[in-house]
């Protein structure tokens, strides 16, 4: 404990069973940071501003930020970078000088794992399932690397806010639609790629949902993406690899946006081999 020079940690509510320790512990260890410590900093609502407060005093010198924070810690941040003003969403803090920055490395790390599947996003014509701070990051990074977006959510005034929110944000073609639900039988004949943005499928409430009404036939030969990660194999997914298309998990994903905070944190690139059995090896001992 006393050997810890730098600490970050991951504030959320709930904040447990997270798989981040065990991946961002792990590449510490990879790379001989001993005095580096990834732990959990569980933060109801209501303890959000003193929790930001506290935290440099108590060792942190950066956090990421998960479910429901994202965008309420915003006012209590010194600044926010520019990957974080355009998804509308900070998930990584780092201190800096006086204060701590917010960032968005989930805009990086679902562009980076969407490439490294093999994932040519220019003229990509993607249909963006869900409104939150997941689907306003996949919004963003697929529109600034060409992609045609358009987005369903069950709400749909927040598809609009999201609509609103990522053009202010996005670099090139602002190549983006929003649809109702019941549009979806149509829409989906004229896509490459479905991405589940909502939290539909994930551990532990929501494991039997799926975003993708069983009335509509999962198109074939496309791709199907779910940022879950929880299980590593959805319904959302089942759906798909059912019709013959190709289904990728989140996993791949989450490694990325943590490679990305690491190296804000530390400047040091992270293994991710390492990252991605490490978050492997905690699921499989997990036993959802
Ligand atoms: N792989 C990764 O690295 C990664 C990174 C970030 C997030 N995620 C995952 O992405 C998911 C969404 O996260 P978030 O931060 O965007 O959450 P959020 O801001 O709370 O948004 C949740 C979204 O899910 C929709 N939704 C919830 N249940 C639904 C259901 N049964 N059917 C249809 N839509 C439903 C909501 O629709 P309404 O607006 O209509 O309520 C909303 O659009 C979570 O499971 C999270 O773990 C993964």
């Amino acid at each position: 404990m006393g050997d810890i020079k730098h600490r970050v940690g991951l504030i959320g509510w709930p904040a447990d069973h997270s798989v981040s320790p065990a991946m961002q512990n792990a590449a510490f260890k990879d790379l001989g940071l001993a005095d580096w410590e990834y732990d959990l900093l569980p933060t109801p609502p209501n303890e959000l501003e003193v929790r930001v407060k506290n935290l440099h005093e108590r060792g942190y010198v950066g956090a990421n930020v998960t479910v429901p924070h994202k965008q309420k810690i915003m006012p209590f941040l010194g600044s926010i970078a520019l990957s974080a003003r355009g998804a509308n969403a900070v998930n990584t803090l780092i201190w800096e000088e006086h204060h701590f920055v917010g960032h968005n490395t989930d805009v990086f790390g679902i562009r980076a794992d969407l490439e490294s599947n093999g994932v040519d996003l220019k003229n990509l014509r993607a249909l963006v399932l869900g409104a939150g701070g997941a689907a306003h990051a996949a919004v963003l990074a697929m529109t600034n690397a060409g992609a045609q977006v358009t987005i369903i959510n069950r709400h749909s005034q927040r598809a609009w806010d999201l609509y609103r929110n990522v053009k202010r944000g996005v670099t090139s073609k602002f190549n983006v639609a929003v649809h109702e639900r019941s549009a979806l039988g149509k829409i989906v004949s004229q896509v490459d790629l479905i991405m589940n943005c909502t939290s539909a499928g994930m551990w532990p409430h929501y494991v039997q949902e799926s975003p993708w009404p069983d009335e509509v036939p999962f198109p074939s030969g496309i791709i199907a993406y779910d940022m879950v990660y929880r299980p590593t194999v959805t319904r959302f997914m089942r759906q798909a690899a059912d019709a013959g298309s190709r289904a990728i998990g989140g996993l791949g994903m989450l490694v990325q946006q943590g490679a990305a905070a690491f190296h804000l944190w530390t400047g040091k690139e992270p293994n991710t081999e390492v990252m991605l059995n490490a978050a492997k090896n905690y699921l499989e001992e997990a036993k959802d």
